[in-house]
């Protein structure tokens, strides 16, 4: 291949991303963690699947970074996922100090690389990389708005009982309990789904996507989702390594946009081979303002929590 991702954690997340990465093959695989073994081990059986998936993307995996110079995507999900009756925010502490450290050896190694950050509190992660590696803003990218937006679309199928590729949504604002689902931007087919559906219903889907990750943290007990977070992340792999340009909600850092300054937070974005390309603002109504700003006020709060850990 011509093109290489690292992928740093080789857990849940991290594997099943380089798994999809390789299927499709969209670039060779270098997967990175700190236990030993694990990245080599789950690479090398990543490899064996390949003649019966039938692609010739090479795996990679080490516990070194060398492994990972020149790559033109690092996909960083290091750190620890939340359990039952853990919030995001809980994590920071923890996932702040890897973050930082992996990012520190990453940017060294692959200086032109795009990072699509995966760790949570993942706006929080976004600022700890940003602030890190020294990039381009463009080239720091989070990975939370096309995992909402694509729950939303579950829901949205499941309860109008149609195809999912039929349905389209929009889910901004930061990765938490303030995201911000718009049913005004999300439709079947092409018809606004505030046409489809009770304005009830609709509330309903909104609050099951907001606690997506909830539920499945709930179901599990021993960790949170990754196989929706995992195709996510790689779709935004995707368009960055074919140059695509799709709009997709992807924290970005904004610098007045939507009145928001200095501060990661969804938003559609259009992902290209030179990270994020462009910012697309949308127009929002005064209530749909109210909340994207709510939500900033929240990645604000955890902004001063890292300032307080000298993040
Ligand atoms: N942004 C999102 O929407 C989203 C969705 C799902 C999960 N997440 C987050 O992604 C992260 C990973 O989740 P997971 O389910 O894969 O967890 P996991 O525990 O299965 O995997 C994390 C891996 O990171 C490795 N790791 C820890 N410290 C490291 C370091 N310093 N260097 C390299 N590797 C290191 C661990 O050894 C482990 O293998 C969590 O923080 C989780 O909350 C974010």
């Amino acid at each position: 291949m011509d093109k290489k991702t690292t992928v740093i954690g080789a857990g849940h997340v991290g594997a099943t991303a380089a798994q999809r990465l390789a299927e499709k093959e969209l670039c060779d695989v270098v997967l990175i963690d700190i236990i030993e073994g694990i990245p080599q081990g789950k690479a090398l059986d990543l490899a064996e699947a390949a003649p019966i998936e039938k692609h010739d993307s090479r795996l990679i995996g080490s516990n070194a970074y060398d492994a990972s110079a020149d790559s033109d995507i690092i996909i960083i999900t290091a750190g620890i996922p939340r359990k039952p009756g853990m919030s995001r925010d809980d994590l920071i502490g923890t996932n702040a100090g890897i973050v930082k450290t992996v990012t520190r050896q990453v940017a060294a190694l692959s200086p032109d690389s795009i990072l699509i950050i995966v760790s949570n509190p993942l706006d929080a992660m976004c600022h700890v990389a940003y602030e890190t590696c020294g990039f381009p803003k463009q080239r720091v990218i989070g990975m939370a708005g096309v995992l909402d937006s694509a729950r939303f679309r579950a829901f949205i199928a499941m309860e109008l009982n149609v195809s999912v590729e039929n349905t389209h949504a929009f889910v901004l604002g930061g990765h938490g309990d303030t995201m911000v689902p718009l049913p005004r931007y999300s439709t079947v087919a092409g018809i606004p789904i505030t046409e489809l559906l009770s304005k009830d219903r609709i509330e309903a889907l909104v609050e099951r996507t907001r606690n997506g990750g909830a539920e499945i943290v709930g179901l599990l007990k021993t960790g949170s989702a990754y196989y929706a977070p995992a195709s996510a992340a790689v779709e935004m792999a995707e368009s960055i390594l074919k140059d695509k340009k799709k709009i997709l909600p992807c924290a970005v850092y904004l610098e007045g946009e939507y009145g928001i300054n200095e501060l990661f937070i969804g938003v559609p974005v259009k992902l290209g081979a030179n990270g994020a390309e462009q910012i697309i603002e949308i127009t929002l109504t005064e209530e749909e303002k109210a909340a994207l700003q709510k939500s900033a006020a929240a990645v604000q709060e955890l902004k001063e929590v890292l300032k307080k850990l000298n993040y």
